[in-house]
């Protein structure tokens, strides 16, 4: 059961403080019976209008987080900060969790659904949706690197899939992936010896890390955002 107000400002897009106003002017009904209480607690199956619009169950929910350093993606820890802590009140409810990893250390583009078969599909490597992030290491980036990204390196886990690397600096790249192995990049980078010292995740699939989303903000996605994670990119 959860309270009239957020349930209104879940499913809707209103904000909180214009739910309560909603259902403070008598304009939401539950179940035909016009409620005035935003604490007022609903269930699945209770019909909701506002107005003469029924309120339909929003079956999923995608939030973009750019993600800080200093939080691991997990929905519960007993002494460390998790990425759940950074979603706010209003997008807040149960059943969310971070569809894939980021290190503790790592920044960017994070995906937090209650979707299990979404987050399903975006992770396995067999549907191919690709991450890019942006790399810095502490020794000079090489043509040896990005040919063995190419070729696929062999971690103690198997041998990876072909990764792309595109230099942009001396110490910098791009690394596109299309798995997530526990700290893959800083494994494949440590085969040449290398250590990551900057890791940040750009994009997954078609969709890139909005410009306007400070880090440690998150947002709704649209559903057009959500289709573009799935939506095959030309490597
Ligand atoms: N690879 C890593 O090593 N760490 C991440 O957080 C993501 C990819």
């Amino acid at each position: 059961m959860e309270r009239l107000d957020k349930i209104i400002s879940s499913r809707t897009g209103l904000s909180r403080k214009e739910a309560k106003a909603a259902v403070s002017g008598g304009k939401v009904t539950v179940n035909g019976n016009i409620i005035r209480s935003s604490e007022y607690k609903v269930g699945e199956n209770d019909e909701i209008f506002l107005g003469c619009n029924k309120i339909s169950e929003k079956a999923h929910l995608y939030i973009v987080l750019h993600k800080p350093k200093g939080y691991v993606s997990a929905t519960e820890d007993p002494t460390q900060k998790t990425v759940l802590e950074l979603v706010p009140e209003e997008l807040m409810r149960s059943g969310l969790f971070p569809a894939g990893r980021l290190d503790k250390d790592t920044t960017g583009l994070m995906i937090i659904t209650d979707d299990g078969d979404f987050a399903h599909r975006i992770l396995s490597p067999k549907k191919h949706v690709s991450k890019k992030y942006a790399v810095t290491i502490d020794l000079p980036v090489t043509d040896a690197m990005e040919k063995g990204f190419a070729e696929g390196i062999e971690l103690n886990d198997g041998i990876c899939k072909t990764a792309k690397l595109e230099k942009t600096g001396e110490y910098t790249c791009f690394v596109t992936l299309s798995e997530g192995r526990y700290h893959q990049i800083k494994r494949m980078f440590g085969c040449f010896g290398a250590k990551v010292t900057e890791l940040h995740r750009l994009s997954m699939g078609g969709f890139f890390l909005p410009d306007d989303l400070p880090e440690g903000e998150c947002r709704e996605l649209t559903e057009e955002e959500v289709a573009l994670i799935e939506s095959k990119v030309k490597e």
